[in-house]
This record gives structure tokens, C-alpha cells and sequence, in this order.
């Protein structure tokens, strides 16, 4: 089975509704690693060599967070700065990335047609910087898996958080082959 690790930088977890479904739904497989950063990092000091060692244990590294401001949550981006360093994540010796699968889970305020047709910019413009920082280390990029709270099924996230605990478990037992053009429409 292939080894997953979803680290997930929540600023106000307690009263997260989407996060928190997602999380409840995957954090029992067996295969997967839940990371919850600002619960390990309450001080914000993140331990850069565990964080590393997580990453070279496992096969797939999932980036986890609710957009705010058209960008990450403020511990994501220190994790990102600290841990993703100068010979472990680029540089002569920095090969810790090289093939690693790498994607986003990300929660929005609104829905993806919103942003294609009033932002101006799609989601997938909006998050080159993550495109490029991956592929900058050698990993390989795949499409972020995303949930807008304007959900269209309205079960309390029920079926979204279905879908990425079966991504997740094909995942395992596919690897990359689990990787599909675009996820259900939600
Ligand atoms: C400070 C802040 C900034 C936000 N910025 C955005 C944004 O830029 N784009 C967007 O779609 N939603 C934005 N939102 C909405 C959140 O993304 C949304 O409430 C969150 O993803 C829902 O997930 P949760 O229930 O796990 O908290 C923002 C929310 C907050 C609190």
C-alpha cells in the first residue's frame, strides 16, 4: 500500500466545518498520516527534521487548508519555507522531492464557476506558486483536489469527504494511476 501524508494547517480548526469532515473522514486509514500543524506547533516552532523525516516515509504529500486570501494559511507557508530547504528539497544534494507526489486539498468560500467567471482568475491560476514550488523540486504536481462551501449536495460535506477518503484509498492501492483529469463536480 502506498503511504499518504496529509498535513493540514487549519488557523481556527475548532470551528472548522468543511476541514473537519474532510479529516474525520480520512484520519482512520490505515495508510494515511494525518499531520495537523498548528496542533503539533502551537508556538509556531516547527520541527524541521521530523517534518522532513514524514515526508521521505511516505509517497504522496497532500497540502491541506482553507484558502484565505487567495493563498495559504500562515503556518502552511512557514512549513513550506522551513521544511522544503536548501539540500533536502533543492540544491546539489536536495533530492527528497524528486518524484514525490504532491497535491492540494483546499477548502473556498464560494464555488470554482465563481471564480472562473467574476475573479477573473481561475483556482488553477490562483495556485501556480504551489504548481511551480513542486515542480521546482522535481515532485510531480497533480490537480488539487477542491470543496467549495457552497456545496451542491448539501449533506454537511458528507459526499465530498466520501470522495476524498475513496481518492485516497485508490491512492493506496494505485499510486499515481489513482490520479484522474478532474474530480466529481461539487
Ligand atoms: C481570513 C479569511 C480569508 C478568506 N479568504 C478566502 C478567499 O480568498 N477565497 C475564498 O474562496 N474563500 C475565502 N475564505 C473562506 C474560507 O476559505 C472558507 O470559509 C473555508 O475554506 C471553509 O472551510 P472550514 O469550514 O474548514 O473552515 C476566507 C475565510 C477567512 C476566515
Amino acid at each position: 500500500m502506498k503511504k499518504i501524508l496529509v498535513v493540514l494547517a487549519h488557523p481556527n480548526y475548532k470551528d472548522s466545518v468543511i476541514n473537519r469532515k474532510l479529516i474525520e473522514q480520512v484520519k482512520t486509514l490505515e495508510h494515511v498520516t494525518v499531520s495537523d500543524l498548528y496542533t503539533k506547533y502551537p508556538d509556531g516552532k516547527i520541527n524541521i527534521n521530523a517534518e522532513q523525516k514524514l515526508i521521505v516515509e511516505h509517497d504522496l504529500v497532500v497540502l491541506q487548508f482553507p484558502f484565505y486570501w487567495f493563498n495559504t494559511t500562515p503556518l502552511m507557508k512557514q512549513w513550506i519555507d522551513e521544511v522544503f530547504s536548501y539540500n533536502f528539497a533543492y540544491g546539489p544534494d536536495g533530492d527528497k522531492l524528486h518524484g514525490k507526489d504532491v497535491m492540494l486539498c483546499i477548502t473556498i468560500g464560494s464555488d470554482k464557476e465563481r471564480y472562473i467567471n467574476q475573479v477573473g482568475f481561475t483556482l488553477s491560476d490562483l495556485l501556480k506558486p504551489f504548481e511551480y514550488s513542486a515542480k521546482y523540486c522535481n515532485a510531480i504536481y497533480h490537480q488539487p483536489f477542491v470543496v467549495a462551501t457552497v456545496n451542491k449536495v448539501d449533506d454537511g460535506f458528507h459526499t465530498e469527504a466520501k470522495l476524498y477518503a475513496q481518492f485516497l484509498t485508490n491512492y493506496g492501492l494505485k499510486g499515481c494511476n489513482a490520479f484522474v483529469d478532474d474530480y466529481p463536480s461539487f
